[in-house]
């Protein structure tokens, strides 16, 4: 007989049948009529309760090792439960105990526990109630991701992560070397010598897979990524991470407008699928973490987004009612307080700015006829600020040299790239989702540490 998963059984399993669970204690209850368990496999939030009769053979010792966090199997079967708040129980008929958890020692105990605490024992935390959530609502999004471009004939490229590009040209790149480090080699100017390095010159984990995107964009039409990027700021924020995840759309053959407008559909598309297909773990959030998710999710799939140019934005932001920390100006980057308060105050709902100021944004981008913006958009979400960052892209060889070298970038180390301006350029665009963003905002949980597994920020690898 196979395994079940407790999520089948809780919502499928029928009185009488005979089943099979593995996972781990929940908590235990010993009375004199019997010993109740409740074991977690991680398939739902919900718990199945076991219930073990004193006549089962060794029963003594088996109830005193299932204790919170022991790994046990239980056969037995099902029976209509008379306790309220579930359906079905399972009377065991032979329970195995394969690691027990000394209740002294194990860190997880039955109160609650600060997201900070959990962050220390991150081995352990996705045993908890709410990581648990977070992961399975993280994995629906990652499904409805791959769904949303197959069913639109989007080809999955992998994008490497060892560059030698700064695609942002933000400079926020760890290095990649195999130098001893102790023993750096050196040229007559005393130059790091990277010619003796493994790749023969610099190298770097990629900020971004947008450069080849746009290579595969060219052979295949429409593609994405979704992969790991890393960027070394040391923003120790909410919404920054070293290492996150980033889906990347290209698409030939389109402008701006294309861009949000798939956006848009795109967004709407991850949040109907997760309520749709996690709907016990986004009550749960809305219960427990933010009163206000479900709500923001209904009124994200059945609202068009507000959309407005950066020259818009900040004449509302100047006439704000509001003190803000940053300064507000044509020309300066909105800071987050700005996005939020567009997105959270003011439209309440995702807003798309468009036409930003040429000198705040990566070289990609298309100059527009006024020569003063770029056709960048990025998308700010209540509670996060940008979500999603994107634009059309520079098609026109000679204006992309121009901007490069504005950038005081080394036009020669993107040859390849100037060749897709020089071979069947078309014009063409794309966008970068923060997956860790998206699922902060879909779950309230307000630190972005807490929606991966393993985050890496400043003094954060601990695992
Ligand atoms: O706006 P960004 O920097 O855009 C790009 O990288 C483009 N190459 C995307 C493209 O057009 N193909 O980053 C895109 C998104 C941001 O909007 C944000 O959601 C997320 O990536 N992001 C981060 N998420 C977590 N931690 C960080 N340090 C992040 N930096 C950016
Ligand atoms: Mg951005």
């Amino acid at each position: 007989m196979t395994t079940q998963r407790i999520a089948v059984i809780l919502r499928n399993g029928q009185p009488d049948e005979t089943v099979t669970v593995q996972g781990w204690v929940r908590t235990k209850r010993e009375l004199k009529e019997f010993a109740f368990v409740e074991v977690n496999d991680g398939s739902a939030m919900a718990n199945l309760q076991i219930v073990i009769d004193p006549k089962l053979s060794n029963y003594e010792n088996i109830v005193k090792q299932l204790n919170t966090g022991a790994s046990i199997e239980v056969v037995g079967v099902l029976v209509a439960s008379p306790a309220k708040g579930q359906r079905i129980e399972l009377k065991a008929s032979m329970v195995i105990v394969y690691g027990d958890a000394d209740p002294q020692t194990y860190p997880l105990q039955k109160k609650r526990h600060s997201f900070e605490f959990l962050r220390t024992i991150a081995h352990l935390r996705s045993r908890t109630n709410t990581y648990s959530a977070v992961f399975r609502v993280r994995n629906a999004c990652a499904y409805a991701v791959h769904q949303f471009f197959q069913e639109r004939g989007f080809l999955w490229v992998h994008t490497p992560i060892i560059t030698a590009s700064d695609c942002e040209g933000a400079g926020e790149m760890f290095s990649v070397t195999n130098f001893d480090l102790t023993k750096i080699p050196r040229n007559d100017t005393q130059q790091i010598d990277f010619s003796q390095d493994f790749f023969g010159k610099p190298a770097y984990l990629t900020v971004s897979g947008q450069l080849e995107a746009e290579v595969m964009a060219m052979a295949f039409g429409n593609v994405y990524t979704f992969g790991p990027t890393f960027r070394a700021e040391n923003s120790n924020t909410s919404r920054h991470l070293a290492e996150f995840w980033m889906i990347e759309p290209e698409m030939a053959f389109c402008d701006l407008e294309g861009d949000m407008d798939l956006a848009e559909a795109f967004l709407k598309y991850i949040f109907k699928y997760v309520l749709e297909n996690c709907r016990e773990d986004m009550e749960f959030f809305n219960d427990r973490i933010d009163n206000t998710v479900l709500a923001t999710a209904e009124n994200m799939i059945n609202n068009q987004f507000e959309r407005l140019t950066y020259t818009e934005a900040v004449a509302l932001l100047e006439k704000a009612d509001k003190q803000f920390e940053f300064p507000v100006k044509w020309g300066l980057d909105l800071q987050s307080e700005h996005e939020r308060y567009l997105a959270e105050e003011l439209f309440k709902k995702p807003t798309i700015v468009t036409d930003y100021p040429v000198g705040i944004k990566a070289f990609y981008m298309r100059l527009s006829d006024d020569e003063k913006t770029v056709r960048a958009m990025d998308i700010l979400a209540p509670k996060i600020g940008e979500i999603i960052g994107g634009s059309q892209r520079e098609e026109r060889l000679d204006i992309l040299e121009r901007r490069i070298e504005a950038q005081g970038m080394n036009k020669d180390d993107l040859w390849w790239y100037l060749d897709l301006r020089r071979y069947g350029t078309v014009p063409h665009a794309g966008f970068g989702l923060g997956f860790e963003r998206v699922v902060q905002f879909m779950t309230g949980m307000g630190n972005i540490r807490d929606v991966i597994p393993f985050p890496r920020a400043p003094l954060t690898i601990d695992f």
